[in-house]
């Protein structure tokens, strides 16, 4: 690709992530979809959960002065650390760009930013640089909040226990248990100001999402309306991108040759993610389900799962001995690899986006267990709108039992291939994901 500005050299695009692995993820599979369609692309990182510069020698990398070192980064505590990432990311942001301004030989086309990192925006406008957002969630999701916020301005939040399982009016097909908050309680001051600018556009050019237009075609539309912009629907971009590293932790792929050893779709995968955290109770109630539902199961216990104590060593007794060789358990796993597996037949999840999409992809139905913000959307969407997901409603056991062996659960595994094969034809050219990314790489190179 030329330069717009004549000289044949490759444009470049700046990208910040939130540095968290299912923000981080998207980010960096972002870039090494535009790096393939001939653009230079820098990452500017935090220190903090900072990606490993030798798996990415297409990208260059400059890092930001976060100053989170020695802050609780657990879930609890994010809206605290987002605050010092933003405050303390500015100055060196701001630095890192005027130098590269400032070198003849750069031609920053923009920088493409995760929303939460907000003073990129700032330093754009100053700078007078292009900004494009990066939405790493469904859209859906998205358009969840607007009905957040109607409900809280026409006070019709707190409501009563009782209403939980009530539609949200226009918001089909959510419930009120389904919104990324609790509907039963007040929204405190620090949530609402931070929804409030998680849905700011601030001076954006476009928004980039990882999600499918067929997926999520009703809240993109709705969307649009609300985000008078162009919109750029480029996912899944796990598919989209080369395969790339993007694991923070060390995965272990023992588990692969453990599933070639399994039949076809006999085993249930089982994962909440990087970050969800669960107590002890429940951490119990997963591993007596397993046990109990006698099917083949690969279980990913990270360390930091369970709350304030080391997950795998909490593991009740005897549960080990009990589920032999047909369990296996692991700190952490090369997920893609092990849902393209064809040993593996269903997926019990959080449900958080990238979970959702890379399941979507291989056609692998899901057990839903969401645990907060737009897990629960997409699980309702699973459940409900695409139907190749069972909720987690009575026990583990059942729930699997469900997936793994029922008839309910081999229609829902046929509809989720059907799902795969649509995402597949996104892709190609002439579908909706190929054409939009072509459309986005024009609009880059007019900026
Ligand atoms: C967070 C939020 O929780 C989620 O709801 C939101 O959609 C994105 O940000 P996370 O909880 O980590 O992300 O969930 P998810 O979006 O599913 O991302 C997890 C990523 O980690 C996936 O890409 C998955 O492949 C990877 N992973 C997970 C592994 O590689 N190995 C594992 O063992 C578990």
């Amino acid at each position: 690709m030329k330069s717009s500005s004549g000289g044949g050299r490759r444009r470049r695009v700046v990208l910040v992530p939130y540095p968290f692995q299912g923000h981080l993820t998207p980010m960096l599979q972002l870039g090494s979809i535009l790096h393939e369609k001939g653009f230079s692309i820098t990452v500017a990182h935090t220190e903090f959960n900072s990606p490993k510069p030798s798996n990415y020698p297409n990208f260059n990398f400059l890092a930001l002065s976060d100053n989170v070192d020695g802050h609780d980064t657990s879930f609890h505590n994010l809206l605290n650390v987002m605050s010092a990432m933003n405050t303390n990311c500015e100055p060196s942001f701001q630095e890192h760009m005027v130098r590269m301004l400032d070198d003849d030989d750069d031609d920053v086309a923009c920088v493409i930013y995760d929303n939460i990192m907000k003073f990129v925006d700032v330093v754009a406008k100053r700078l007078h640089l292009p900004t494009i957002l990066l939405r790493t969630t469904s859209a859906a999701f998205m358009h969840s909040h607007l009905a957040l916020f109607r409900l809280a301005a026409q006070n019709s939040i707190p409501l009563p226990e009782s209403e939980l399982e009530v539609p949200v009016p226009n918001v089909p097909p959510l419930r009120f248990k389904d919104l990324p908050l609790r509907a039963t309680e007040e929204i405190p001051e620090a949530v609402e100001e931070f929804l409030q600018s998680y849905m700011n556009i601030r001076s954006s050019s476009a928004v980039i999402w990882n999600t499918v237009e067929s997926l999520d075609e009703w809240p993109l539309q709705q969307l649009q309306q609300h985000w008078p912009l162009p919109f750029f629907t480029i996912g899944p971009f796990h598919k989209m991108s080369p395969p790339l590293p993007t694991s923070l932790m060390e995965e272990d792929t023992i588990c692969l040759s453990w599933l070639d050893k399994r039949a076809p779709n006999s085993v249930i995968y089982v994962s909440l993610g990087s970050m969800a955290i669960i107590g002890e109770e429940e951490l119990h109630e997963l591993a007596w389900g397993l046990a109990k539902s006698e099917q083949p199961f690969l279980w990913v216990v990270r360390p930091s799962l369970l709350n304030g104590s080391d997950a795998m060593g909490s593991l009740p007794e005897g549960f080990k001995n009990l589920v032999g060789e047909r369990g296996l358990i692991v700190k952490w796993a090369p997920q893609k690899k092990v849902l393209a597996h064809s040993a593996v037949g269903g997926f019990l999840s959080h449900c958080g986006w990238n979970s959702t999409l890379e399941s979507l992809c291989e056609g692998v139905p899901m057990v839903c267990r969401p645990c907060f913000a737009d897990q629960l959307v997409n699980a309702r969407y699973l459940t409900h709108v695409w139907r190749v997901g069972v909720g987690l409603e009575k026990s583990v056991e059942s729930a699997v039992s469900t997936l793994m062996s029922s008839d309910c659960g081999r229609e829902m595994r046929e509809r989720a291939v059907g799902m795969k094969l649509e995402i597949e034809s996104a892709m190609k050219l002439g579908g909706s994901s190929s054409d939009s990314l072509d459309q986005l790489v024009k609009f880059i190179v007019s900026l």
